[in-house]
């Protein structure tokens, strides 16, 4: 046993992935995920998972990149598309319903936190990737009491877990990734024996999936395989949608910026549940009791920060704040 618990599905509905790829197709335009943005007084400015950015920019991703690539197109690698499918109990499109309830999801999040067995599935969203493309390590952005991606940077999330300063206040989130079709290249690599420790590296396989507890297990996903000599020049703002016959393209406003069929394309949904150890704690989150506060959160790293003898007298302006925390806080994997 590792130090994460995970869980591999072989066979999630027996039908090879076509009623999830049905859907895929019917739901229409995904956005670029680049494009999400919250009011904060810290980080201002700062892309949302500018800690994982970084780390990929710095490092080249996980395999390394012997070329260093120019910034614009090491971006277009991570502006990958994104869309919910069912946000909460609430399904935006219909047919997700089967995906969302899933008793093996359920098993395997019960599996994963055996002292938590109140699940609630709480979105399902998919992730678009085009050839060329790759999604940068990282940890998902987990949710405490009072803290969630609606009110405070992303990157802060993900520090404060990191921390383990807040571990009272943090809901636990099973995450299971799944896949329709086979994909050449994409692979998932994740560490569940930590950071240090070599990656295990899932192949995408249609009608497959593995569940995890991925706000506190590294993973990415590999480069996608491209016959192109060049990356697409992808930005925010951009769309990806289906236009008959198997073809999909990237649409930059009215003009097309980049076409595939669906075979070249990688294609995930994920489901993500709230583990609680029984109804009372549900009620709890529920009602916002024991909420905390951004003012909170700040004078405790801080106060940590400075007990450790990594920041003396008055605390940083921002960037470097932000950056302070970061660095201080999340150590990335260095195997690869
Ligand atoms: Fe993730």
């Amino acid at each position: 046993m590792g130090l994460h618990t995970t869980v591999e599905i072989d066979e999630l509905f027996g039908d090879a992935g076509t009623a999830m790829v049905d859907l895929a197709e019917r739901f229409g335009r995904y956005q670029t995920y680049s494009q999400e943005h919250v009011d904060s007084p810290i980080g201002v400015g700062l892309p949302q998972r500018f800690d994982a950015l970084t780390n990929f920019l710095r490092t080249g991703g996980r395999t390394g990149n012997p070329t260093k690539e120019d910034l614009r197109t090491l971006g277009a690698r991570t502006n990958y598309f994104r869309e919910e499918y069912a946000y909460g109990l609430e399904p935006r499109i219909s047919g997700i319903e089967p995906f969302l309830h899933h008793q093996a999801f359920v098993d395997a999040a019960r599996a994963i936190f055996p002292d938590r067995p109140v699940v609630e599935p709480a979105i399902a969203f998919a992730n678009l990737m085009v050839p060329g493309q790759e999604l940068a390590v990282h940890t998902d952005v987990p949710e405490f009491r009072g803290c969630n991606r609606k009110v405070m940077p992303q990157w802060l999330l993900v520090v404060m877990h990191h921390s383990g300063l807040f571990e009272r206040w943090r809901m636990p989130i099973a995450t299971g990734v799944s896949w329709f079709h086979d994909c050449d290249g994409g692979e998932f690599a994740y560490w569940p024996d930590g950071p240090e420790a070599p990656p295990a590296v899932h192949q995408v396989r249609r009608d497959t999936a593995v569940v995890l507890d991925a706000d506190s297990v590294f993973h990415g996903v590999d480069r996608i395989a491209s016959e192109l000599p060049e990356m697409a020049p992808l930005r925010p703002g951009m769309g990806l949608e289906p236009a008959g016959g198997g073809r999909w393209v990237v649409r930059d406003g009215d003009e097309v910026a980049a076409e595939h069929h669906w075979d070249e394309l990688r294609f995930s949904v994920s489901w993500k549940a709230y583990c609680f150890t029984d109804e009372e704690e549900q009620a709890t989150w529920r009602t916002g009791a024991d909420d905390l506060t951004l003012e909170v959160v700040l004078d405790r790293l801080l106060g940590d920060l400075r007990e450790r003898g990594l920041l003396e007298g008055d605390a940083p302006e921002d960037p470097e704040l932000s950056q302070l925390l970061v660095g201080s806080y999340i150590r990335f994997p260095t195997t690869a």
